[in-house]
């Protein structure tokens, strides 16, 4: 195919001047162009100049299966022939309910109702809402509060990011944010001296516990991302917390909202983060990789004990919440055929055996003296760079290194992070392993040790 010289910067020349590019400073936008991707196939984004990057973040955790999967795909035809999209208001399609059953079976049908959305954020919020509404319809409206977790991150909208605490993304708007508890984070980071990340999680679970026992009459629920915070750098915890968070919110009469959106569809290494606990919250909110990367497309299940405490005559006891695409047929079609990859590949399965190979290759950054807290939980994988070697604009830089080797990879602040599309086979995590050192050495030499500079925060 003829690929033009200069066809990537007319792109980025064109976007500059009219798209306002999301998580972006635009200052920095000619210094970073965007990337101009023509096309995606299987782990690899295609500029259009026929140069490769590797998705190592899996285009902001989206892509289970790689860019223009052949299965998924089909699915999209077939269904966009049949029937795009109709409102689930009055209507109903096969993709929903299919989704929906499909969804309950996985957790044992224990969160039995499915209520659709589209983006990450909008799942957050109806999760909020549903919760607070359940206990005022069940003559509680005293319970208006909400718990979420220090660097916790649940999405942009105004809700949302009054249970998020990544001041980057939040400070601005403080003022215009609802009031939100925020306690300790279970971030095995904070291991002092001869503890365990279970001691630490049962520090964090002690704090938890203190503020329910003083506000639980006031408090609707806590807010959590099970095993790993994402956005605060892929803060990873025992799975012990989850345990202790379940039964303290039965205790006191709190929901629990499991965020997901980032760690379900397997990417912890289960189908949902908090099967590695052994519990089930009462609200489940799901995105990101359920439709495969292709489309947006978010959901909330619940119990059908908290579904039914809205059923009345009165058309203000219901849930009236909606959003025009919400349940879109194609989106959920889309989903359908990420699910039937998880049955038919034996993902999970395939997955441990994606993350053996991974780990072995990355294993030399454990012992690296200009890396720490190096972590892994299923297919994400994290290490943070020493102070010392991470100098001025530390993402912006190792983003830049990384497109030179192929990469496309954006480090949150000093964190250096992979989550990989899950079609990794054993040499492809060997390049990856060798271009994420490399990419470290072009940016964090030992030559130049950055003794008294610190990072800037940054972007995920
Ligand atoms: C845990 C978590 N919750 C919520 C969101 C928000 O999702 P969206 O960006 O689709 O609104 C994100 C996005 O990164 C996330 O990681």
């Amino acid at each position: 195919m003829h690929t033009p010289v200069g066809a990537n910067s007319s792109w980025q020349q064109r976007s500059l001047r009219s798209i306002w590019h999301p998580c972006t400073q635009m200052q920095r936008a000619a210094a970073v162009p965007p990337l101009p991707i023509a096309r995606g196939e299987g782990p690899w984004l295609i500029d259009h100049e026929g140069q490769r990057y590797f998705d190592a973040t899996s285009s902001w955790w989206v892509n289970l299966f790689g860019h223009a999967d052949a299965r998924i795909n089909a699915a999209l035809k077939d269904q966009l022939d049949r029937l795009p999209h109709v409102m689930l208001a009055g209507c109903t399609h096969a993709p929903a309910v299919e989704l929906a059953e499909r969804l309950s079976a996985l957790t044992d049908g224990v969160l039995g109702h499915c209520f659709f959305a589209s983006d990450g954020a909008s799942a957050v919020e109806i999760a909020l809402k549903m919760s607070f509404h359940h206990w005022r319809n069940r003559g509680r409206s005293d319970k208006r509060e909400f718990v979420c977790l220090r660097q916790g991150y649940h999405g942009e909208t105004l809700g949302a990011l009054a249970v998020t605490d990544v001041a980057v993304f939040r400070d601005a708007y403080d003022p215009l944010l609802m009031r939100a508890h925020q306690v300790m984070s279970p971030d095995t980071r904070q291991a002092g001296p001869g503890e365990t990340a279970v001691d630490v999680a049962a520090r964090a679970a002690a704090e938890l516990q203190a503020l329910f026992e003083s506000r639980h009459e006031h408090i609707a629920a806590l807010i959590i991302e099970p095993l790993v915070q994402g956005a605060a750098g892929m803060a990873m915890h025992d799975a012990a917390y989850l345990r202790t968070v379940r039964a303290l919110c039965d205790r006191y009469q709190v929901s629990l909202i499991a965020d997901e959106i980032a760690v379900g569809c397997g990417r912890t290494g289960t189908f949902f983060a908090c099967e590695q606990a052994g519990i089930w919250p009462d609200f489940v909110c799901l995105s990101k990789g359920i439709s495969g990367g292709t489309l947006p497309l978010s959901l909330v299940m619940t119990r059908d004990e908290i579904y039914e405490v809205f059923l009345d005559d009165d058309v203000a006891r219901g849930f009236l919440h909606s959003h025009s695409y919400t349940g879109n047929a194609l989106a959920c079609r889309a989903a359908l055929a990420v699910l039937d990859r998880f049955e038919q590949d034996d993902v999970l399965q395939r997955n441990r055996q994606r993350a053996a190979a991974l780990s072995l290759a990355l294993a030399p950054l454990q012992h690296d003296p200009r890396v720490e807290h190096f972590r892994q939980r299923g297919m994400i994988w994290a290490f943070d760079v020493r102070e010392p070697f991470v100098g001025e604009r530390f993402a912006e830089r190792f983003h830049l290194a990384g497109r030179a080797r192929e990469l496309l990879i954006r480090p949150i602040g000093r964190t250096v992070y992979l989550m990989p599309p899950y079609v990794l086979d054993d040499e492809l995590a060997v390049w990856l392993a060798q271009r994420v050192t490399a990419t470290l050495d072009a940016v964090a030499d030992t030559e130049n040790a950055h003794a008294d500079r610190t990072s800037e925060p940054s972007t995920a």
